[in-house]
This record gives C-alpha cells, sequence and structure tokens, in this order.
C-alpha cells in the first residue's frame, strides 16, 4: 500500500499538523460570531458542554482508530467492521465538499489582506465586500457569472496547495505547518493585544462575556455549540483518523489529544477577544452600542473589519495585513488537512502513487470551488455550509461511536490501545460517552434540528435551492460513500491480509 509509507517525522511534527488543522478560519472567522448570535458569554456553557461531551472523546476516538489500524478512513473502517466502509467515504467525502468553499474565504482574505495596503475598500465596506468584491446577485438562482477578482487569488491559492499536498505528508504538510503555526500564533497575540488595549474594548469584551441565560434554553444554540466543536476540532471529517494514521507505534495519543484540544480552544478565545475588544472600540468610536455594529455572519470579517481598520488611531495598513494575513496563514494549514483524507482514501483503495491521488483530489476540488467564484457564491456556499457542518459532521460522528461501541464492540479495546500507548490513561468515562451519552446527544441535536429545518426555510433561501443543493450536498456525500464502498478494493487479498494484520 503505497499510505502505508506515510509517516510524521516525529510526533512534533504531528502535533503541529493536527493543532494547525485544528485552527483555522472556524477560530478566528466563525466562532466570534457563532458565539456572538448564540448568547454572548453563556455560549461558554454549550461550547464546554459539546468539548467535553463530544469534542475530546471524538477526538481520542478518531487517533485511537487511525493509530491502531493505520489506513485511510474508509480503509479503517473496514478494518473496524467489514459493514462501514461507507463511513469512512462519507467523512472523507465531507472533508473534500468543505474543502471546496474554504478555499473561497481563504481566497478572500487574500484579497483582503492586498485591500489593506491603503485600506482600498474605502468607507462603505459593506458595499464594497457585497457588490464592487463579490458582484453579487440579486436572487438564489442567477448564478451571474465568473467574478474574476475572486477566482484568481483563489487559484494562486490552489496552485500553492497543490504544490504543498504533492509532497508526502512529512514533507509537504508537516513543514508548511511548522512555518506557518508560529508565525500565526505571534500575529494573533499582536492581535488581541491590540483589539484589547483600544479604548471603548470593554464594551465590546462585555458584550462577549456576559452570558444571556437566556438563550441556554433554546436549543439552537446547543446545536451552534456542537457544531462548532466538530467543524473547529477538526473531528467528523476523518483528518484526525487520517492524520494519526501516520504516527509510529507507539506515539503517546492522549496527550497530544489533549494539546490539540486545549490549544484549539485556547486560540478561539484569544482570537474572539482581540474581535470583541475591536467591536467595542468601533461602537464607542461611532457612539453606538456594539449589537449595533456587530453583524453575524460572514460579515463580521469582511464588513466590520475593514470598517474597524479605517478607524484605527494608526498603522491601519498593518493591522489589516496581520489580520486577513493571520486568516490565510491558519485556513492554509487547516485546508491541507480537508484534502488529506481524499488523497490517502483514494491511494489506499486504488493504489495509486500520491500525486495521482493528489492530482484528483486538489484537482476536482478547485473545479468545484469555480460554483464558489460565481456572482451567486456566496449563496451557494451559504447554504452547503449550514446542511454539511449541521448534518454531515453530527450525524457522521454518531455513526462513529456506533459502528466502533455497537456493532464492532470495540470500545473497551480502544481504549486499552490508547492507555497502552499513552502517559495520561483515560478513564471509563472514555466507554460512558462513547457508546452512550455522546452517539445520544448528537442525535437529539440532529433530530431537533431537523424538525427546525422545515418550519422555515435557512437563511430565507428559496426551498428549491436548499432542496438542491443543502440537502442535494449531504446526499450526494453519502451515496458517493456507498458507491465507492461498492467499487472494487485494487489488490483485494492484500486488504483482506491487512484488515486481520490491522485488528
Ligand atoms: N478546523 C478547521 C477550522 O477551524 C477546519 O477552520
Amino acid at each position: 500500500m503505497n499510505q502505508a509509507k506515510e509517516q510524521w517525522a516525529s510526533r512534533a511534527g504531528f502535533i503541529f499538523a493536527a493543532v494547525g488543522s485544528a485552527i483555522g478560519l472556524g477560530n478566528i472567522w466563525r466562532y466570534p460570531y457563532v458565539a456572538y448570535e448564540n448568547g454572548g458569554g453563556a455560549f461558554l456553557i454549550p461550547y464546554f458542554f459539546a468539548l467535553l461531551t463530544a469534542g475530546i472523546p471524538i477526538l481520542l476516538l478518531e487517533y485511537s482508530l487511525g493509530h491502531r489500524f493505520k489506513g485511510s478512513a474508509p480503509l479503517t473502517y473496514r478494518r473496524l467492521s467489514k459493514k462501514f466502509e461507507w463511513l469512512g467515504w462519507w467523512q472523507a467525502l465531507l472533508a473534500f465538499a468543505i474543502s471546496t468553499y474554504y478555499m473561497i474565504i481563504l481566497g478572500w482574505a487574500l484579497s483582503y489582506t492586498y485591500f489593506s495596503f491603503g485600506t482600498q475598500w474605502g468607507k462603505d465596506t459593506e458595499k464594497f465586500f457585497l457588490n464592487n468584491y463579490l458582484g453579487i446577485t440579486d436572487s438564489f438562482w442567477n448564478i451571474g457569472g465568473i467574478q474574476w477578482k475572486v477566482l484568481i487569488p483563489v487559484f494562486l491559492l490552489w496552485a500553492f496547495i497543490y504544490f504543498v499536498m504533492r509532497q508526502q505528508a512529512h514533507k509537504g504538510i508537516e513543514r508548511l505547518t511548522k512555518i506557518l503555526m508560529p508565525i500565526l500564533i505571534v500575529m494573533m497575540i499582536i492581535i488581541t493585544i491590540r483589539g484589547v488595549s483600544l479604548s471603548g474594548a470593554s464594551a465590546g469584551l462585555n458584550v462577549l462575556l456576559t452570558p444571556d441565560f437566556g438563550a441556554l434554553s433554546d436549543f439552537k444554540v446547543w446545536i451552534a455549540a456542537y457544531s462548532q466543536i466538530f467543524f473547529s476540532l477538526s473531528i467528523g471529517y476523518a483528518t484526525m483518523l487520517t492524520y494519526s494514521s501516520y504516527l509510529s507505534k507507539d506515539t503517546d495519543l492522549s496527550n497530544s489529544g489533549l494539546i490539540a484540544a486545549l490549544g484549539n480552544s485556547g486560540f478561539e478565545f484569544m482570537a474572539a477577544l482581540g474581535v470583541f475588544g475591536a467591536l467595542g472600540y468601533l461602537a464607542t468610536q461611532q457612539g453606538i452600542g456594539v449589537d449595533e455594529v456587530a453583524t453575524g455572519g460572514v460579515g463580521l470579517a469582511f464588513i466590520v473589519f475593514p470598517k474597524i481598520i479605517n478607524q484605527f488611531p494608526g498603522l491601519n495598513d498593518l493591522f489589516g495585513v496581520l489580520f486577513f494575513g493571520s486568516l490565510v496563514f491558519a485556513g492554509l494549514t487547516s485546508i491541507v488537512s480537508l484534502l488529506e483524507p481524499g488523497v490517502a482514501a483514494i491511494r489506499d483503495k486504488f493504489n495509486i502513487s500520491r500525486n495521482a491521488a493528489v492530482n484528483t483530489i486538489v484537482g476536482g476540488s478547485a473545479f468545484v470551488s469555480i460554483l464558489y467564484a460565481t456572482k451567486g457564491g456566496l449563496n451557494y456556499l451559504d447554504v452547503i455550509d449550514h446542511f454539511l457542518n449541521n448534518y454531515g459532521l453530527l450525524i457522521g460522528g454518531f455513526f462513529m461511536t456506533v459502528a466502533t461501541a455497537w456493532f464492532a464492540k470495540e470500545a473497551n479495546n480502544m481504549r486499552a490501545h490508547i492507555n497502552n500507548v499513552s502517559d495520561v490513561h483515560i478513564g471509563s468515562w472514555w466507554i460512558i460517552c462513547v457508546k452512550y451519552l455522546t452517539p445520544a446527544l448528537l442525535l437529539v441535536m440532529a433530530g431537533l434540528n431537523i424538525i427546525d429545518e422545515f418550519k422555515a426555510p435557512y437563511g430565507g433561501f428559496p426551498y428549491s435551492g436548499l432542496i438542491s443543493m443543502g440537502w442535494g450536498a449531504l446526499f450526494a456525500t453519502l451515496i458517493g460513500g456507498f458507491l465507492l464502498q461498492a467499487a472494487r478494493w485494487k489488490e483485494e487479498d492484500s486488504i483482506s491480509g491487512k484488515i486481520k494484520e490491522g485488528a
């Protein structure tokens, strides 16, 4: 198998790659607006609840599956239980689908890094983003042709990522994260210190930290917390499983998992402090409330932040470059982790070279990304992201636990595997989570969400769009999973041999 040859150069290299995967747009772009929309300070409660009841248990489950069965996601699940190969494909396809629009947001961030020189967005930052830059069309089904201002930076980034991905993981991904992560952390510390020391910052921090406990009775807030944890920690889409399959036999797993989880959440809070400090500053400058300057969704980073940078007392260009540049750096180390599960999966199943797999996965994702670089692209991105995140990741997580604990009945063995190689031993709480608590909670979350989905159209989008693109993308990845499971393994005999050996 080609894939078995992949191995990180060191444990530190793996931790860099795992933390680099986790820390991404989810931390800087997504977390602040999700927290803001879902109860501000009170959001910390469901957030921690989700981290403890699903984030850390599933992260450790992915680590142990990848490490023990030593394969890409489809091969690993097949070795766990023949019936579940589709789950590996589904999760790898979810990662692939997310990569197609994740790169678009990176393209926006790259453009905005450039626009920071001379604050080219001008005074009306909303008009600049939506009309001048994205050229957004007036209705969902008006696709409006390609927006070159978006597609060109996106393709520059694709070219770079293609170059990184063609190299073996320890040369491409590991080196990329080792170089970019330290720079990113320094950039974010500077942004946060500046953000919280601006005059009026405390008004913003109050909004972020003051709990609106009323929000906790709304189940949507809890779903938002679970989705945020899955997306941000890079679980439920085969990334951590694939990465841990590249580890040497006796690498400590629980310690590495805790470093990734705490590092990711720590970074998320730090970014949110900086962003909300800056929002408080803007509100104070304009003499209005923070709720009037903050918008939810995409706009927080690409509309409100340029506005804040306009108001800075000095070094405006520099802070623009720091903020948008940090989005680019954080995103680059994550997009590779969205592509690697697919690369590993088709290498294993079809026994092809890394180059051939990278051509297919990176080429395929770049091709699909053109859809979001159209003038209607923002709408499609919004809808598809909503369905894949809220359903795909959570339902996939549910099946992971069910496959391991109930079908293969391997929960105890997985725990023993982690404890055999790790200094910090995990207790029976993990079994309780993987067997009962985590699947039950994920099922309830997804179920409630589906009921809610039919009450009102998401984002006010037409049902035709929600069904064809949102549900469509979700089911396409799922059906794709079953079709790929049905395809023949190249070298079937060696696979079965390996399955016995792996198990
Ligand atoms: N985990 C990555 C992020 O947070 C995908 O952006």
